[in-house]
């Protein structure tokens, strides 16, 4: 390794919003990691950001493109990630993009092959799978400690309306709606854990204006039924309840994977406090040691989830601007 263990990994970010702002706290209180640069439409909200943070503001993408860092962490709209991702590969930098991390899976086999070819780290933020309770969960399920999945119950929602910028929500240009925003946690879970399936009914969506506000569906994976419900409009807990054979496994709020209940009974490990770090220096380590896609995270992975997010959308019948779903 050419760093040693207290190297300050250098990020550049791209927007400097709600999610901008939660992950650049945690990485500046690190100790481990620095924000170098951020990109922002907005200069007003740029500057204020760089002021918090210590760091440089850029308005034009080419000269920000250009500053020297380790990865650049994309926390734009959906919309914009193929277009960022692409730019940043081409300028030789590694990549850490929000989820989504494009609008579909043809997208986002595009960036894979670049990313290959110029031989760079490409992943998304996915941080539910980095924490230790998700690891734990995951190796003993593995292990037989819960026997096999029957049955699957996830919900997870907020009330968009009440957010400060709510429009994102509700913009079928953002590549917004509920299934982006949280039926992907779900997914992603139910394909870490059962494997891919697109074996999906829907049994209810409430559309707006080309955006899906809340859904219903359900669907098999390995052996299990899944019922999934997520809603832009409305608090769901975030729990996953889990029939197995030898038992119920409670995953309260699920996609912060703190802690496992099985049998109504807490787990001897202590719950777990959420933080974007968990994955943060996953990263950090991964590229700092060469490699060019995450253990917790792969790359086939993320594009099975893609592909599961597609079949969803299919089947409710989402179809976003032709600008944003076109390479
Ligand atoms: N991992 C998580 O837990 C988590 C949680 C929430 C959201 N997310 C994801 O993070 C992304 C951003 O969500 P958010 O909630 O942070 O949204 P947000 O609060 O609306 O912030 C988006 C930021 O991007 C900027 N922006 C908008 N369009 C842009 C463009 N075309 N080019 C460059 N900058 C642009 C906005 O600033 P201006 O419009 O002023 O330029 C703003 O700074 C989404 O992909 C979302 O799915 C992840």
């Amino acid at each position: 390794m050419k760093y040693d263990s207290t190297y300050k990994f250098r990020w550049s970010i791209i927007g400097s919003g709600h999610i901008a702002r939660k992950v650049a706290r945690e990485l500046s209180d690190s100790g481990l990691h620095q924000i170098v640069a951020v990109f922002s439409r907005n200069q007003i909200t740029g500057e204020e950001f760089c002021k918090k943070f210590n760091c440089s503001f850029y308005d034009k993408i080419e000269a920000f493109l250009n500053v020297d860092c380790d990865c650049i962490y994309i926390a734009s709209p959906t919309d914009s990630h193929y277009e960022y991702i692409k730019n940043c590969l081409e300028h030789g930098k590694n990549v850490l993009c929000e989820k989504p991390i494009t609008v579909n899976s043809r997208q986002f086999e595009n960036l894979i092959y670049l990313a290959k070819e110029r031989d760079l780290y490409l992943s998304t933020v996915l941080a539910f799978k980095y924490g230790k309770k998700y690891q734990q969960f995951k190796n003993d399920y593995n292990a037989y400690k819960y026997g096999r999945i029957e049955k699957l119950y996830m919900s997870f929602g907020l009330d968009a309306s009440l957010l400060k910028k709510r429009t994102r929500y509700f913009d079928p240009s953002t590549a917004s709606g509920a299934i982006m925003e949280h039926g992907i946690y779900m997914l992603a879970f139910i394909e870490d854990i059962l494997g891919y399936s697109t074996d999906i009914f829907i049994v209810d969506v409430h559309m707006d204006k080309g955006v899906d506000i809340e859904a219903v569906l359900t669907m098999t994976a390995g052996e299990a039924m899944c019922n999934l419900k997520c809603s832009n409009r409305k608090v769901l807990s975030g729990d996953a309840v889990i029939y197995c054979e030898k038992g119920l496994v409670t995953l309260p709020f699920f996609n912060r994977g703190c802690s496992i209940y099985f049998d109504d009974n807490i787990d001897t490990l202590q719950k777990e406090p959420f933080s974007f770090l968990y994955q943060f220096n996953q990263v950090r380590l991964e590229i700092m040691d060469g490699k060019k896609e995450s253990m917790f995270n792969t790359t086939e992975h993320i594009l099975n989830t893609m592909k599961m997010l597609d079949a969803v959308k299919q089947k409710m019948g989402i179809i976003y601007p032709q600008n944003i779903e076109n390479l």
